[in-house]
């Protein structure tokens, strides 16, 4: 199928719509970037800053800090806004930090913090930002398709996710959304966005399009088919059945772990990733090995700080399955014995 074959054009125009209700929002600019989560978010970061702009970026774990790479990367000046790995911000946290640096464009934050579990709220965040005029950006890499991500009722002007995690679909795509406000800033820039395979002005002439489409890059036809079908099954199971089947799973694979002494890290966990303390006296690389080995399941090391410290087991979209948890609990009881 050729990626500007009018069949396939219609296809991706469902693949669009499909998004729009995942993500809880009309905004017309929302569509799939063509590679993973890190172009997603170098595509919200590039569109939407200049050279000389301020933002504030909350750092509380790996991509957090990748957020501040990727800004100061296309010039702008960053203040963090830093709690320990595994917290979370506060609304309070970041109003101060607003009245600190008032001239801040956006501030960005991690939704879905997968190096440590954490799940940020955003509404009340969201509102202290835009009372001040500032815009929100969202990384959603771990929450879209497993927790709710309402960006319009929630005030999101940018966001980002990615396919391979609860979107359940091969790595290779990053859904991201603008608002119709992001959408006027990025329209009213004086230097253009540096990277020309991001740029949302031109990438809007193809996915946007109405009859005539304007080639910009050959698109992944086989990878939009792969996502086209993920969010026809989410949509089927429903977005509140499949949020509600991810708290589930979560609620059973935490008593299941509490009854085997074993402790979540983060007070405020997500359903989706869950970052649990090693117990002590286990292997960590060992029991891993060997869940992998035995069992065919794979469990996620801890990172930074939490290198050695934590296991970091992902109950996402199709995995998050009860016969998954109670395999799991019965294999690790196996493996630390
Ligand atoms: C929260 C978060 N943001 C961004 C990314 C980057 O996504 P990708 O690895 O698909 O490029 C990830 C990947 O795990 C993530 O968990």
């Amino acid at each position: 199928m050729g990626h500007l074959d009018p069949r396939y054009i219609e296809l991706m125009d469902e693949t669009c719509e499909m998004l729009r209700a995942v993500y809880q929002t009309e905004n017309p600019l929302t569509f799939p970037v063509s590679a993973t989560g890190m172009a997603g978010m170098e595509c919200v970061v590039t569109n939407l800053m200049e050279p000389g702009d301020e933002a504030i970026v909350c750092v509380n774990g790996v991509f957090g800090t990748r957020m501040v790479d990727v800004m100061e990367r296309c010039g702008v000046t960053v203040h963090r806004l830093e709690t320990d790995w595994g917290k979370v911000f506060s609304e309070e946290d970041v109003a101060d930090e607003i009245q600190r640096h008032p001239k801040a464009k956006v501030i960005g934050i991690v939704h879905a913090e997968t190096s440590t579990g954490a799940h940020q709220p955003l509404e009340g965040i969201s509102k202290i930002a835009h009372e001040e005029g500032i815009m929100l950006v969202v990384d959603a890499v771990t929450s879209l398709g497993g927790h709710p991500v309402k960006v319009d009722e929630w005030q999101i002007d940018a966001i980002y996710s990615g396919t391979q995690k609860c979107l359940s679909c091969p790595p290779g795509l990053s859904p991201v959304s603008f608002s119709p406000r992001a959408v006027e800033v990025i329209e009213s820039r004086k230097t253009k966005p540096q990277s020309w395979y991001l740029d949302v002005t031109m990438l809007k002439d193809y996915y946007l399009g109405k009859s005539k489409r304007a080639y910009h890059h050959t698109a992944p036809v086989n990878m939009v088919y792969a996502l086209h079908e993920s969010l026809a099954i989410i949509l089927e199971e429903g977005l509140e059945a499949r949020f509600a089947r991810h708290e589930r799973q979560h609620r059973r694979l935490r008593a299941g772990l509490d009854e085997l002494g074993i402790g979540y890290i983060p007070e405020h966990s997500l359903h989706t990733l869950n970052c649990v303390r090693i117990p002590d006296g286990a292997d960590d690389a060992a029991v891993r090995a060997s869940l992998l080995d035995t069992y065919n399941i794979e469990i996620g090391a801890g990172l930074g700080p939490f290198a050695g410290k934590a296991w970091r087991i992902g109950l996402m979209g199709h995995s998050a399955t009860q016969a998954n948890v109670d395999l799991l609990l019965a294999a690790l009881v196996d493996c630390l014995e």
